[in-house]
């Protein structure tokens, strides 16, 4: 039986409700029928996969082919497709929260990794007008350290073994209606409201997700 993801909408409209400034809850509200879009698409190509199982020959093209094949199209969609529901459930679950500087041991790992907080702001809102999509901030067990990084897709910037512990989505769909193009005022708004206490438990999270 395929793996199925829940959609986990209602409960983030919820969360959310009034907790998040300038991000209206009518943003939230539509932005979170892509991230419905995103679930319904993973789970359809998880079906997918497990149906061509049942058939799959590699020796045939049509299943098995770098130009195009069945498989080809299900794979690379399917990294765009679950990025589209990771990066999402992240950035709902870390928002609705009293914002101001970091606390626990995420603020300590600030600490070390940027010289304090406010250095470490600075280099999250620089990132994120910079990107053209995603902005993580992950723990690298490699280096015991955070890092800010940027991707401009659903299923790009990956660094294996990196767990991101905030996402900071900066696609228009996230701020236009209330920020029109001032994308600067939205990552300030956006900072406002972050909940640290979720970032330190995806941080202790010994899971994957
Ligand atoms: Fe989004």
């Amino acid at each position: 039986m395929a793996y199925q993801y829940a959609n986990r909408q209602e409960a983030f409209l919820a969360k959310l409700k009034g907790k998040t400034g300038k991000i209206s809850d009518k943003t939230h509200e539509e932005h979170l029928k892509l991230y419905t879009g995103y679930v319904n698409k993973t789970n359809a190509i998880l079906k997918e996969l497990e149906e061509l199982s049942k058939v799959l020959d590699p020796a045939n093209p049509a299943h098995a082919n770098q130009i195009f094949s069945t498989i080809r199209s299900l794979k690379v969609d399917f990294t765009f497709a679950i990025g589209g529901v990771i990066n999402h459930e992240i950035y709902f679950s870390i928002l609705g929260g009293a914002g101001g500087p970091a606390t626990g041991q995420v603020a300590e790992l600030i600490d070390k990794s940027f010289g304090g907080f406010e250095a470490y702001k600075k280099d999250l809102k620089a990132t994120g007008l910079a990107a053209r999509g995603w902005v993580w901030t992950g723990y690298d067990p490699g280096t015991g350290l955070l890092f800010n990084y940027l991707g401009d897709a659903q299923n790009t910037y990956p660094v294996w073994g990196v767990k991101p512990i905030l996402a900071l989505d900066t696609y228009e769909h996230a701020y236009y209606a209330d920020f029109y193009t001032n994308r600067g005022a939205y990552l300030d708004e956006f900072m406002q409201h972050v909940d640290w206490a979720e970032v330190n438990r995806l941080l202790a999270d010994k899971g994957s997700r």
